[in-house]
C-alpha cells in the first residue's frame, strides 16, 4: 500500500466497500449438490486485497448463481471469513441476468463503448432492468454500510449505482472506476438513455477511467449534454462541476502484480514447460496471441495478418508459429457464437495452406481457460505477442507479457486503441488492428528485430509497468478520492501528448 495512503488509513478506519458486478468468488452447485466457491482470477482482487484486509471491508456482487438461500448465505459468510473480508451477495433472478447482464450491459454498453454500434440491441427493456438491478446493488451498499466508508464501484455494469444510493437518501463517499473505454460523443450520443446515463454517472464524487483519451471523451460528452459545466485543473484529476454537484474526474490505467507475476514466471516449473514449448516447435519463433473470446479482440484480422505475413514473406514460413490461446466467454450472448467458428475457419485455412504434414504447424489454437502454470509458460516461451484488439479498455496481457519476460528479449507489437498503448506506445511495435498488411509487415519487422534494440524496449516498457503497477493504482485512485489538494496529482507523463489535440495518437 502506497505511503500517504497507509497514513490515512492508520488514521482514519473507515471501511472500504467494494462493488462489481460479480464477487471475486463464483459460487456453484457440485454434481453431488454441495456448493462449492471458485476463486476468480484477475489482478482486481490481489490488488484490493491488502486496502481490504487493512482497513477492513466488504465485496457486493453478483454471486455467479440465481440461487438464493440460507445456504449460500453461510458459504458467503464462511469463504469470506477465510479471504479476510465480508462478502455480500446481491442475488439476480435469470430474467435480470438476461436484460441486465446479457442486455443493456454486454448487448448495448459493451458494444457502444467499444464503438461498435452496429452490434448494439437497443432494447428498452434492458434499459428498464439495468436501472432496477443497479438499484439492487444501491439497496444492499445501503444496508451494509456504515457513515465514513468509502464505496468504490467498478466498471459499466453498475454506472448508475451512485445515483440509485442517492435516491435512497444515502450520502455515501463514492468512486467509480470504468474498466472498458469510454466512447467519443459522436458514438456515445446514439445511445438513447444518454442524458440520464451522464447524470447519473455525475452522481459519483470521483469518476476514473483507464487513459486520458477517455476521460476527454466522457468530458465532451458531458459538456455536449449538460449546460454550465466547468473545469478545473489540468492535471491527472480535475474539478468538474456540472448539475449542481462537484465531480473529480481522472485517468488512471490499471495494471497488474508486477513483482508477483516476474516472480512466478521465473519458477524451475514454468521455465520447464516454456523449454517443452520450444521443443515441441522446434527452430523458429513463436507468436503469441492470447485474449478472451471476444469481438473487440481483433482475433480474426489478426489471423488475416498472420496469413498475409506467410504469403508475402515466404523466407519465414517454418520459421514462425502464432500459438492463439482464446478463452471461452460469454457464450449465451449471440454476438460471441458466431465469432468462434469464424476463427476456427480462419485456423483451419491458414493451417490447410501452409502446413507441412509430419512437420511446420503453422497456427497452433487453445481454445479453453489455461492454468497460471500453462499461461506463464506460454508467455515465457513467446518471442513476440500480438495484441491487437480492435479497442480496449487497457489491456493486462500486454502488460502480464512484459513482466513475464524476465530475459527481457522479446518484442510486443501492440494496437493504437488498446489503453495500454497511452503507457507502453514507445516501447511496443505500434498497429491499427485493421491494417491486415500493416500488422503483418509489423510482424516481419519484430521477427527480424536486433537483440539490442528488443532488449532496450522491452526495459523501458517493464520500468513502467513495475513503477506504475497496481498497488500504484490502487493508491492514486483512493488518494485522489480524499485528497484536499488536486495539485498532488500533476497529469502522467505517458499521457501529456493527449491531454491538449481533440485526437491524437500515442504514437
Ligand atoms: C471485461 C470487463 C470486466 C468483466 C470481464 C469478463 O474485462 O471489464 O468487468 O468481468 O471482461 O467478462 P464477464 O462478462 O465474464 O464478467
Amino acid at each position: 500500500m502506497g505511503d500517504a495512503l497507509n497514513e490515512i488509513m492508520t488514521r482514519r478506519r473507515d471501511r472500504l466497500i467494494v462493488v462489481s458486478n460479480r464477487l471475486p468468488f463464483a459460487f456453484r452447485r457440485d454434481a453431488g449438490g454441495r456448493l462449492r466457491a471458485e476463486p476468480g482470477s484477475g489482478g482486481l482482487v490481489t490488488a484490493l486485497l491488502p486496502v481490504l484486509r487493512h482497513r477492513g471491508g466488504m465485496w457486493i456482487g453478483w454471486p455467479g448463481t440465481c440461487e438464493a438461500s440460507p445456504a449460500l448465505d453461510s458459504e458467503l459468510a464462511s469463504v469470506g471469513e477465510g479471504a479476510g473480508y465480508a462478502l455480500k451477495g446481491v442475488p439476480l433472478s435469470p430474467e435480470e441476468v438476461r436484460n441486465f447482464y446479457e442486455g443493456f450491459s454486454n448487448e448495448i454498453i459493451w458494444p457502444l463503448f467499444h464503438d461498435l454500434q452496429l452490434l448494439c440491441n437497443f432494447d428498452p427493456a434492458y434499459w428498464r432492468t439495468y436501472r432496477d438491478v443497479n438499484r439492487k446493488y444501491a439497496r444492499a451498499v445501503h444496508e451494509a454500510a456504515v457513515p465514513g466508508d468509502f464505496i468504490w464501484v467498478h466498471d459499466y455494469h453498475l454506472m448508475a449505482v451512485a445515483a440509485e444510493l442517492r435516491r435512497l437518501g444515502s450520502d455515501f463517499r463514492t468512486g467509480f472506476f470504468l474498466h472498458i473505454p469510454f466512447p467519443s460523443p459522436d458514438i456515445y450520443l446514439k445511445l438513447p438513455w444518454r442524458m440520464a446515463l451522464i447524470e447519473a454517472l455525475l452522481q459519483f464524487d470521483l469518476i476514473g477511467f483507464q487513459t486520458a483519451r477517455d476521460r476527454r471523451n466522457f468530458l465532451q460528452c458531458v459538456r455536449a449534454l449538460v449546460r454550465n459545466v466547468e473545469v478545473e485543473g489540468r492535471g491527472q484529476v480535475v474539478q468538474v462541476a456540472a448539475c449542481g454537484r462537484s465531480v473529480r474526474v481522472g485517468n488512471f490505467p490499471i495494471s497488474i502484480d508486477f513483482n508477483s507475476f516476474m516472480r512466478q514466471a521465473a519458477a524451475p516449473a514454468v521455465s520447464a514447460r516454456a523449454r517443452e514449448l520450444h521443443a515441441l516447435l522446434p527452430r523458429r519463433k513463436l507468436i503469441l496471441g492470447i485474449d478472451r473470446l471476444d469481438y473487440t479482440k481483433g482475433i480474426p484480422l489478426r489471423l488475416q495478418a498472420f496469413h498475409d505475413v506467410l504469403t508475402r514473406y515466404p523466407e519465414l514460413r517454418e520459421r514462425i508459429s502464432l500459438i492463439q490461446v482464446v478463452v471461452p466467454s460469454r457464450e449465451d450472448i449471440p454476438e460471441y457464437r458466431g465469432l468462434k467458428t469464424e476463427i476456427e475457419q480462419l485456423v483451419g485455412k491458414i493451417n490447410g495452406s501452409f502446413v507441412d504434414p509430419g512437420g511446420w504447424v503453422p497456427v497452433w489454437y487453445v481454445y479453453r481457460s489455461l492454468a497460471q502454470l500453462d499461461l506463464l509458460a506460454y508467455y515465457r516461451a513467446a518471442d513476440i505477442a500480438l495484441v491487437t484488439p480492435l479497442k480496449d479498455g487497457m489491456n493486462l496481457v500486454a502488460k502480464e507479457y512484459c513482466a513475464c519476460s524476465i530475459e527481457e528479449d522479446c518484442v510486443l507489437i501492440l494496437s493504437e486503441f488498446a489503453g495500454a498503448a497511452e503507457q507502453l506506445g514507445k516501447g511496443a511495435l505500434p498497429v491499427n488492428p485493421n491494417d491486415i498488411e500493416g500488422v503483418a509487415d509489423t510482424i516481419h519487422r519484430a521477427f527480424h528485430m536486433g537483440e539490442t534494440e528488443r532488449r532496450k524496449r522491452m526495459r523501458g516498457m517493464r520500468r513502467s509497468i513495475r513503477d506504475q503497477d497496481v498497488f500504484w493504482w490502487v493508491d492514486s485512485f483512493l488518494r485522489a478520492a480524499i485528497t484536499k489538494d488536486l495539485r498532488a496529482f500533476p497529469q502522467l507523463e505517458s499521457c501529456a501528448a493527449t491531454e491538449s489535440v481533440d485526437y491524437h495518437l500515442s504514437f
